[in-house]
């Protein structure tokens, strides 16, 4: 079986360490990367530590607006696909890549398989959710994480094809929490006490291009009294420049450049709390027991919230301070996003539908 794989963002590549894994060593692997992240911090470091093997073509298409992004990495995939003929093309996720990919293969009748399918927001104006509906709409394969996730497909009248395999950043917390453990220096190089600091990301595009958001955010950061780390998103940063925005004039806001994987989890296992708008770190949290509050007004891992460790703050500076003094409860096991065995489930699907 030849299988295209589609990288191109942060979140991409944490997903594809593990579905590859599962793939490279029984089929033939062509991995493409649209060049959407670019910088050391947010590329090349994902790259060494997850031990990803490099890609076959790097489009190279970098920053621009979402049309002239996704068109351009359309355009590249597109020729790649007509030269390389793979069997399926696989999708991760909900970036500007992933759309690329699953229309540009939509077109030449390749199959498509879409890692972390049926996540929903319903919010359209989420320029993820219209990559995730999209993307689920033209699949032949969907890998959902979670039963939610099954459930929101067949709200959409999406059926055929979906299969709960569980949660590939839960396989891959599995398997580089001990690797995090030996390798990571980052609590010694920035003179960290386990449970002593709040880790903080904060980086889609509905909190950094609305000014009002983004102020009230680092308002709240501002009033917080525990030490935060903020590794901070190069989007982040320009927005907070363009709103000549420093807020962050306490000393306990400890800036710094965005972190690879393993120091990120290392962060966040030693952290007492994370404050995000990410999608990924809310699950990554309750995987490794940190309780979260997540900036953002959708739910969309209800299973967190439901388990009492994520809370919805949406931007709200009263809320974030209020809730970031609370102490909370331990967290159960993350028994919702499968077995640890999502990758294998996935290769193990696309073999039986190419037989059929
Ligand atoms: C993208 C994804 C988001 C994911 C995030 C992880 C979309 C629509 N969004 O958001 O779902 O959570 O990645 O980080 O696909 N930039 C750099 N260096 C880089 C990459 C980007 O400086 O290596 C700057 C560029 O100026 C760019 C801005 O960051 O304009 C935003 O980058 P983009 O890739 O469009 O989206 P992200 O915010 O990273």
């Amino acid at each position: 079986m030849k299988v295209a794989l589609v990288v191109g963002a942060r979140p991409n590549f944490v997903k594809h360490a593990m579905v590859s894994r599962a793939l490279r060593d029984k089929h033939q692997e062509i991995l493409i990367h649209t060049g959407q992240h670019y910088d050391i911090q947010l590329n090349k470091i994902f790259f060494d530590q997850l031990e990803i093997v490099e890609p076959h073509y790097n489009l190279e298409i970098g920053s621009g607006t979402h049309a002239e992004q996704t068109g351009q990495m359309m355009i590249g995939t597109e020729k790649v696909l007509q030269k390389e003929k793979p069997d399926w093309i696989l999708v991760y996720g909900d970036t500007n890549s992933t759309l690329a990919g699953a229309l540009a293969a939509a077109k030449l009748n390749i199959p498509i398989a879409h890692v972390e399918a049926g996540l929903r927001a319903y919010n359209k104006q989420i320029p993820e959710e219209v990559n995730r509906v999209v993307t689920d709409y033209l699949s032949s394969l969907l890998f959902a994480p979670t039963e939610t996730a099954v459930e929101n497909l067949k709200k959409d009248n999406i059926t055929a094809g979906v299969h709960n395999t569980g949660d590939v950043m839960y396989d891959a917390i599995l398997h580089y929490k001990m690797v995090a453990d030996k390798k990571s220096e980052i609590m010694t190089l920035l003179n960290l006490t386990p449970g002593e600091f709040i880790v903080s990301t904060i980086h889609r595009a509905e909190t950094t291009d609305n000014p009002e958001k983004l102020r009230s955010v680092m308002t709240a950061f501002a009033q917080i009294d525990d030490p935060i780390i903020f590794p901070i998103h190069p989007r982040t940063k320009k927005a907070l420049k363009t709103m000549n925005l420093s807020p962050l004039k306490g000393n306990h806001v400890k800036l710094i450049d965005p972190v690879g994987y393993l120091d990120m989890m290392m962060l966040l296992k030693n952290a007492r709390l994370l404050i995000t708008d990410s999608g990924g770190l809310q699950k990554e949290a309750y995987f490794l027991k940190t309780p979260c509050l997540t900036c953002l007004k959708e739910d969309e891992w209800p299973e967190t919230t439901a388990a009492g460790a994520n809370k919805l703050v949406s931007a709200d500076t009263k809320k974030i301070v209020a809730f970031a003094k609370e102490s909370y409860p331990a967290i159960k096991d993350a028994d919702e996003f499968g077995d640890g065995h999502a990758a294998e489930k996935m290769v193990s699907f696309m073999e039986e539908s190419i037989k059929t």
